[in-house]
Formats: structure tokens, C-alpha cells, sequence
């Protein structure tokens, strides 16, 4: 039976972080008054998605709860991990080499901990603007240096990395890491081989740790393939790999990712600081989804296609002069509407008080993020709809100066 995505699916009472959570998570002001109630208001903000996750997943837990005992569990069976290195082969023709996996519970978590790991004080790493905030607070939160390197943004709203740029900041005598976001997270591009193999040569050159984080690398537009970066350098031990079914599959809150670190030596300080406990149910939940998700997800991505379509002929009839572009990966859409709002404007707050659709403005990501908002297309369609044709509303509004 085909997956009904159109199905709204109330999460209110969940404790979802996207719909009860927005005032302390999202708003500058929790106090902001909204044109509705809040309950009413239209999440397109936090990176999860508003479909229930496939029912191979469900099933594989509701199985797993049968056993009625969760006390410690460690994956002694390795199936959480087989399952994972099989879905890397078929989708990515990648091999993860098991000895190197380790679980983890997110991984933002997991960049806390490399950073700690590897840096010392004043330590520099690199990032590309606009950035995913968490990159920063990891960074900052170990005691190193947050070190930009601004993506080049075309007229067309295709983006490329600036790589002199790149080079010359990699060279700095103070950078110890790069945390790559492949694909990117807010602009949804998917780095070229040629980009991945410069981008990798020039941090080998300068002894920088690359840290690939591919947590959106299963949601490319259909027919695309994903490359990983460890992919492109078998012999490399200077990738660590960072993946997830949670972005893939809505299981976020399970709280389990995928870190691969071929380093010896870092992989088993990891070791030393983690127990490597699993969650027994999540476990069940990403190992169900890596060996039986792919014709799910194949019709996750036909529908996410068909909502960036949407979204496209939308701003091209009534908002022509936003720069936007059917990215290559991710259910993000990166809208940059510099042409219609005063700039700097705080887009999440005006868009939010003016129409209750709750986005992202470019205040949120780390330098960069210019008059952009990013909009969660991970929702029906009629959702998108609506809240596009509201967010356009409060553009020409603003545009005319009467917002
Ligand atoms: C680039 C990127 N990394 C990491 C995360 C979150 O990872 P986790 O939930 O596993 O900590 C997100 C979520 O949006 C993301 O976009």
C-alpha cells in the first residue's frame, strides 16, 4: 500500500520540540503574541519531519517491546551495525569497515565529544557559512575557535564552496578540524566529487581532521546518489563519518547515530570515555530501518520532490524575485528573500507574528544566512501550501511596506 504522507498527524501533547517547543527553542521572544492560537500556529522550523516513520520501523519495535526487560544492552549481535554497513553498500557502494563503528547518541553529541577529544585550547575549526548552530556551540563549548569559510551563493541560488577561501583558512597554523556538512545544512547542496576531493586534499596537506557530518545524505532528490566522503579516501584514517537513520527515518528522539572513526588512537580514547550502551529499542528501530527502508524512503523522496516542485512554481507566479532553487539534498528549502524585506529584518520573529508559520530566518544559522529563511518542506503538501502562501503574503506585505 502506498505511504499516505498527505495524513496531518496532530503532535500536540507529544512533547514535540516542533510543535509545543517552539516558544523557548525557536522565538527570540517566548512571549512573541502569534496571529492564532498556538496550537494553530504551522511548524516548518526544527529539522524533523511531520510523517509517522515507516511501519517496518514500527513493527521492529512494538517486536522488541514484547521482551519486557531493557536493562544495559550493548550490541553483542553487531545487527544494528551489519544492518547499516549493508545499507552503506547498496546505497552508497561504500563499505564502512565495522572495527571503526561506534554508536552514539546523536550526532551532535558526537561532535561535542571529537571536539573535545581532539582539540586543545584555542584550537581552530572550520565550518561553512551559513552553518547548522550546533557546529558553533560544539566548537566553543570544547574551547576551540569557530573558523568561517563563507560558501560562494549564485545569482541563481546555487551554491559552491569558495575553495582558495577555503585554503588558505585551512592553512592556519591554529586549525585542527573541519566539520564538513555533506550535504549542507541550510542550502541543501551536495558537494560535487571534485569539491569533496579538494576540500579533503588540502586538510590532509595541513594534518586537519575532517569530520563528515552525513546525517541528510539519504534525502537527495530522486535519482541522485550520495558519495561519502571516507568513500573517496579508503586509506585515510584523517574522516571521521557521522550518519544516522534518524534524519532519514523521523526517529530523532530515539536518540542513536552512526560515528566511524578509522583512527586508532582517537577512536579508542572514544572508547575510553563511552560505554557503549544502546538503546535496545532505538537499536531495533535503525536496524529495522537500514535492512528493510529503502522502498519507503524511495517514496519518502518522490513526495519531498513533488513539495520543492510546489514550492518553486509558487514563488516563481507570485514572489519572482526570491532566489530559490530546488536544492540538491535535504527537505530544507534555503528561500532567500532579499528582494521583498528590509535587511536584517529577524525573519523568524516577523514571520511568526504576522502569519504564525513558524520558519528559521537566516538569524539562526551561524553568519550568512543574509535575508533567508529555510522552510521544513517534511510535511502534506496542503501544509506547504498554506504556509508558503502566508510567508509570501507577509514578503509582499512587507515588500509595500505595510508589514
Ligand atoms: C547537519 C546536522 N547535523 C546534526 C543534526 C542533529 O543530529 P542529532 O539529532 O543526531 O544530534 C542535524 C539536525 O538537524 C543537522 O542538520
Amino acid at each position: 500500500m502506498p505511504v499516505d504522507f498527505d495524513r496531518i498527524i496532530d503532535r500536540t501533547n507529544t512533547n514535540a520540540v516542533a510543535a509545543d517547543g517552539f516558544r523557548d527553542h525557536l522565538l527570540d521572544d517566548p512571549e512573541l503574541e502569534l496571529p492564532c492560537a498556538d496550537a494553530d500556529a504551522v511548524a516548518m522550523w526544527v529539522a524533523d519531519m511531520a510523517f509517522a516513520t515507516a511501519p517496518v520501523v514500527l513493527e521492529a519495535m512494538r517486536r522488541r517491546l514484547d521482551h519486557p526487560i531493557f536493562g544495559y544492552t550493548v550490541s553483542l549481535d553487531r545487527e544494528f551495525e551489519t544492518a547499516f554497513q549493508s545499507w552503506c553498500r547498496r546505497r552508497y557502494d561504500w563499505v564502512p569497515d565495522l572495527e571503526h563503528h561506534l554508536p552514539a547518541p546523536g550526532i551532535v553529541p558526537a561532535l561535542y565529544d571529537l571536539v573535545d577529544l581532539v582539540l586543545e585550547p584555542g584550537d581552530g575549526v572550520v565550518v561553512h557559512t551559513p552553518a547548522y548552530e550546533p557546529f558553533e556551540s560544539a566548537v566553543t563549548n570544547g574551547g576551540g575557535e569557530l573558523v568561517t569559510s563563507p560558501l560562494v551563493r549564485r545569482p541563481d541560488g546555487t551554491v559552491a564552496a569558495d575553495l582558495d577561501h577555503l585554503a588558505a583558512t585551512v592553512a592556519d597554523a591554529g586549525v585542527r578540524m573541519f566539520i564538513l556538512c555533506h550535504p549542507h545544512n541550510p542550502t541543501g547542496h551536495a558537494w560535487s566529487e571534485d569539491e569533496l576531493r579538494a576540500m579533503a586534499e588540502m586538510c590532509f596537506a595541513n594534518d586537519v581532521l575532517i569530520v563528515s557530518d552525513e546525517i541528510h545524505c539519504d534525502l537527495l532528490r530522486t535519482g541522485r546518489r550520495h558519495t561519502p566522503l571516507a568513500k573517496l579516501f579508503p586509506e585515510s584514517d584523517r574522516i571521521v563519518t557521522c550518519m544516522s537513520s534518524s534524519k532519514t527515518f523521523n526517529l530523532a528522539g530515539l536518540g542513536l547515530a552512526n560515528v566511524v572513526i578509522p583512527d586508532d588512537g582517537l577512536r579508542a580514547r572514544w572508547e575510553d570515555r563511552h560505554f557503549p550502551v544502546v538503546n535496545p529499542v532505538s537499536a531495533a528501530a535503525a536496524t529495522a530501518a537500514f535492512a528493510e527502508g529503502d522502498e519507503w524512503l524511495g517514496e519518502l523522496r518522490t513526495y519531498l520532490d513533488a513539495n520543492f516542485a510546489l514550492v518553486e512554481a509558487m514563488l516563481a507566479d507570485r514572489l519572482p524575485a526570491a532566489v530559490f532553487r530546488i536544492p540538491d539534498a535535504t527537505y530544507l528549502a534555503w528561500i532567500d528573500l532579499d528582494a521583498y524585506v528590509p535587511t536584517g529584518l529577524n525573519l523568524t520573529t516577523a514571520i511568526a507574528e504576522r502569519s504564525g508559520v513558524l520558519v528559521e530566518g537566516g538569524e539562526k544559522f551561524v553568519a550568512d544566512g543574509g535575508d533567508c529563511i529555510r522552510l521544513n518542506l517534511a510535511c502534506p503538501r496542503s501544509q506547504v501550501e498554506e504556509a508558503l502562501d502566508r510567508i509570501i503574503e507577509v514578503a509582499l506585505a512587507l515588500s509595500a511596506g505595510l508589514g
